[in-house]
C-alpha cells in the first residue's frame, strides 16, 4: 500500500496516497477542476486538453492537475487569476473546433463542456477567436453508434480505450496541427474498421461525438 500523505486544496486538509496524481484527489474530495482528456487508469497522462490548471504554492506559474503528483505538504489553489486566465483561453479554444449546437446534441444531458461552463463561470461561445470550418459528414455505418466528428474536442478518451481496454486500435489520431482529428485507418467508415462495437468509446466520449443511437 503506498504511503499516505496530506495535501491542502483549497485550504481543505486531504489524506492521499503519495505519488497520485491531483486532479483524482481533487475529485475523488468533491473538489471541481476541468478535465477533459485525463484517464485515472492512464499512466503517462496527455495533459493535452490544458483545463486542469492550478496554482501551486511556492511556484509562480500554474500547472496542469492531470500530471502533478501529490506529496506531502503540497498546497494548492484550484483558482486564481492566472488559472482562470488560462482555463478561459484553453476552453475557447476547445469550442472554437466543436461545432456549436446544444440543443440538438444526443450528450446535452451529460456534456463535460456545459458542466465546465456552468462550473466557472464560462461562456459556451466564442469571443476572440473564430469557429474552425467543420464540413464532415456523420459516420452512422454502424448499428449501435454513430461517430460526428464536428462535436470531437480531440481528448483522446477513445482512442486510449479503444487500444487499451477494448484491446482493438479501431480509433487514432491522423493529421497534424489544426487537421487534427481522430478517424479510422485510412479514414475508413467504422463498419470497414475492426471496430466490435462494444461501446466503451462511446461511454468514455465527453462530448457528443460519439453516441449510441436510439
Ligand atoms: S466500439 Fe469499436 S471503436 Fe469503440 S472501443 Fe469498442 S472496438 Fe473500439
Ligand atoms: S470522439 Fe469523444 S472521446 Fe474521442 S477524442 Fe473526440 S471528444 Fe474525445
Ligand atoms: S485533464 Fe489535465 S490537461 Fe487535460
Amino acid at each position: 500500500m503506498s504511503k499516505q500523505v496530506t495535501v491542502i486544496i483549497d485550504g481543505h486538509k486531504i489524506n492521499a496516497p503519495e505519488g497520485e496524481k491531483l486532479l483524482w484527489v481533487a475529485l475523488e474530495n468533491g473538489i471541481f477542476i476541468p478535465n477533459l482528456c485525463a484517464i485515472k487508469e492512464k499512466k503517462h497522462p496527455s495533459g493535452s486538453c490544458r483545463l486542469c490548471y492550478v496554482q501551486v504554492e511556492g511556484r509562480s506559474k500554474p500547472v496542469t492537475s492531470c500530471t502533478l503528483p501529490v506529496k506531502e505538504g503540497l498546497a494548492v489553489q484550484t483558482r486564481s487569476p492566472q488559472v482562470d486566465r488560462l482555463v478561459k483561453s484553453a476552453f475557447e479554444l476547445l469550442l472554437s473546433n466543436h461545432r456549436l449546437d446544444c440543443r440538438n446534441c444526443p450528450k446535452r444531458k451529460g456534456c463535460a463542456l456545459l458542466q465546465i461552463a456552468r462550473e466557472r463561470g464560462l461562456k459556451m461561445k466564442l469571443s476572440r477567436l473564430e469557429p474552425l470550418e467543420q464540413e464532415v459528414a456523420v459516420d452512422e455505418s454502424l448499428k449501435t453508434f454513430a461517430f460526428d466528428r464536428s462535436l470531437c474536442v480531440l481528448c483522446g478518451r477513445c482512442v486510449w480505450i479503444c487500444r487499451e481496454v477494448a484491446k482493438v486500435g479501431a480509433l487514432g489520431f491522423t493529421h497534424r496541427g489544426i487537421s487534427r482529428r481522430v478517424s479510422t485507418f485510412q479514414d475508413l467508415s467504422l463498419a470497414e474498421s475492426p471496430c466490435t462495437e462494444c461501446g466503451l468509446c462511446v461511454e468514455a466520449c465527453p462530448s457528443g461525438a460519439l453516441y449510441f443511437k436510439r
